[in-house]
């Protein structure tokens, strides 16, 4: 349905969590906008909310069958009922705006189905980096041609915890909470602990960027549940912070290599800077070198932000028009690289020598080991020993290697040097 300038945007709304409360809020305070929460549905009738009980109902079809409401907006976080929610909205010709990762990443491909057949837009700015316009930017301004690669901290809740956790000391289980009690966590904070949530997000962003559809399942990816304080020690002895990155990285063939993976990140990048719940983007283009984007990427407002954008974007008949996967592009996604990375682990067993193509350095106390060396992408893509939860994985910072040709990168010592060190 195309939405005209002067048309009153009325939104059945659902979820009313931290981020339905803020949008609700910062609606109430925005007249201008012409936009109006008609109904709010929710799950839990007996919570107390900060808003009359008459916007509220537990019934979906009151929102999907209403032909008043014109926009539905979903906020939830349970990613089935949401898909649910949406593909019902779509087909029923309304626009919909939503803030949930998972439901877009998996389904990306359908949902790009159901806007084209039915001809309404599905917007979801809010889905990554919250406040941080990057999906738009993505699809408008960077041609596929001139982005070089991406490297974001997406995940406001795991910034947040190694901020607390290596900066400020703290427990990891007290800063979990912190970032639950803060509204920046999923309410199963799993999915961001373990990497689940950025993944996500850099599947969401591939598909503007390159416009490549990948399940994010199938991309490589870890969180920080595995990384220990001699980690941090490691890291801090050689100048770094270590951060969860999410990267991808157009190779010299056109593939692309894509993974979320702890990172060592040293003070000039612009990553260092992020701290707590902040998100920051690097884009790297061809001609324009590096642009940095930064802003809050978790809580109620910086989401609702997003949300009231999409909801203006509509306005101006605003959709996504998915260019670059229109172009019959070729872009894939590849394991055929190598990466730098350090292995952490207690007991040598852990770690079978021979994923290693090559091992440059190697340092042990009676604690902690910590290896540096040479793995091929796939190796960690088919194994599955570096998810121990003993053993970490950190990628060095510039990473990625292409062309990687044994005895032809910096010296380092060998496996069997390595092996006598221990
Ligand atoms: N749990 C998410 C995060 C919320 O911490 O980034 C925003 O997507």
């Amino acid at each position: 349905m195309s939405i005209q300038n002067q048309t009153k945007l009325n939104i059945g709304l659902f979820g009313f969590g931290v981020v339905g409360e803020s949008l609700y809020k910062v609606l109430e305070q925005t007249p201008t906008l012409n936009a109006h929460i008609s109904k709010v549905c929710i799950k839990h009738p007996e919570k107390l909310r900060n808003a009359p009980a008459s916007l509220f109902t537990t019934d979906a079809e009151t929102l999907l069958n209403d032909p008043n409401i014109n926009v539905i907006i979903e906020l939830i976080d349970d990613s089935d009922a949401a898909y649910s929610i949406v593909t019902r909205a779509l087909t029923s010709r309304k626009a919909v705006i939503s803030a949930n990762k998972k439901l877009i990443a998996e389904h990306i491909e359908e949902l790009i189905g159901l806007q084209r057949q039915y001809n309404v837009p599905l917007l979801y700015e809010a889905a990554c980096c919250a406040s941080i316009p990057v999906i738009r930017n993505l699809e408008e301004y960077y041609d596929n041609d001139l982005l070089q690669g991406i490297s974001g901290i997406v995940n406001g809740s795991t910034n947040y915890i190694l901020t607390k956790v290596f900066r400020e000391k703290k427990t990891f289980a007290d800063a979990l909470l912190e970032a639950q009690l803060e509204g920046f966590a999923e309410s199963n904070p799993a999915l961001d602990i373990e990497g689940t949530d950025a993944v996500n997000k850099l599947s969401i962003l591939l598909a503007h960027a390159y416009g490549v559809i990948v399940h994010p399942q199938s991309l490589l990816h870890n969180g920080i549940q595995q990384l220990k304080a001699e980690d941090a020690a490691f890291a801090k002895e050689k100048g770094y912070e270590i951060k969860l990155v999410a990267r991808a990285k157009k190779l010299q063939n056109g593939k692309i290599a894509a993974f979320v993976l702890p990172q060592f990140v040293v003070g000039e990048d612009q990553l260092y800077t992020v701290n707590n719940e902040y998100n920051g983007v690097v884009i790297e283009s061809s001609l324009a070198d590096k642009q940095f984007f930064y802003g809050k990427g978790a809580g109620g407002f910086p989401t609702a932000s997003a949300v009231l954008s999409d909801l203006s974007a509509l306005r101006y008949n605003y959709g996504y028009e998915y260019k670059k996967l229109s172009n019959n592009n070729t872009a894939a996604i590849t394991s055929d690289f190598h990466l730098k990375v350090c292995i952490s682990f207690k007991d040598l067993l852990q770690v079978p020598h021979d994923s290693f193509e090559r091992i440059i350095e190697w340092s042990s106390n009676e604690n902690r080991c910590h290896v540096t060396g040479i793995i091929h992408c796939s190796e960690l893509v088919n194994s599955k020993w570096w998810k121990q939860p003993d053993v970490s994985i950190i990628v060095y910072p510039n990473g990625i290697i292409e062309n990687y040709r044994p005895g032809k990168t910096n010296a380092g010592v060998n496996l069997e040097l390595a092996e006598q060190l221990v």
